[in-house]
């Protein structure tokens, strides 16, 4: 089963994407199996409980999404939350998320909005059984500049990331 990347920023000039496409690089580097989903590429609906999910592109991105057995999901911090394209994602695929190992990559603007990602990590322990990974990739606008990350922990924070989930859906797989 593949791992997959999810950048859930719909800003051009995203920092999000850059840190997901850092995970994604570091995956590849040491022969994981990986697929990406920029949600920038997709025009989806926005979840309305009903026929939204028999949208073909829904679909899609549904099989994206249960296909994976760990998934590194960044997303930027809007509103001291993850930004609504992230969490319509998750309404719009529900139970494709069983069982995953997830991870997250937050760009945010400032410190204080350090705890934002938890509403959703709780949602996905309760609602799918998600196994999150105890490490998160925090960053906020002093880490980046012109396009690029600037600082280099948080490069290799993502890459530390990237490898624990790889460390954990192998130890998983070899379960009886
Ligand atoms: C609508 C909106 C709300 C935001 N709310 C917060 C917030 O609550 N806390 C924070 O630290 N930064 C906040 N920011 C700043 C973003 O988190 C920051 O620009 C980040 O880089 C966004 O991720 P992205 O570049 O991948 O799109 C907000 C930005 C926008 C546009």
């Amino acid at each position: 089963m593949a791992n997959l990347v999810i950048s859930s920023s719909l800003n051009p000039q995203s920092r999000s994407r850059l840190l997901a496409l850092i995970a994604f690089k570091t995956l590849k580097n040491i022969d994981v199996s990986v697929d990406w989903l920029d949600l920038a590429d997709h025009s989806i609906p926005l979840c309305d409980g009903d026929s939204t999910y028999k949208n073909s592109k829904v679909k899609e991105l549904r099989e994206k999404i249960q296909n994976a057995k760990g998934i590194l999901f960044a997303v930027p911090i809007y509103n001291y939350d993850v930004n609504a394209a992230a969490k319509n994602l998750i309404e719009l695929t529900g139970d494709a998320w069983a069982n995953k190992v997830v991870g997250f990559l937050c760009a945010a603007g400032g410190k204080g909005s350090y705890m934002s990602v938890m509403n959703l990590a709780n949602s996905l322990m309760l609602d799918f059984r998600c196994l999150i990974i105890p490490r998160f990739v925090y960053s906020t606008g002093e880490d980046f500049e012109e396009g690029e990350v600037t600082d280099p922990n948080v490069g290799d924070r993502v890459s530390e990331l990237a490898k624990e989930l790889d460390r954990i859906c192998m130890a998983l797989s070899k379960q009886p």
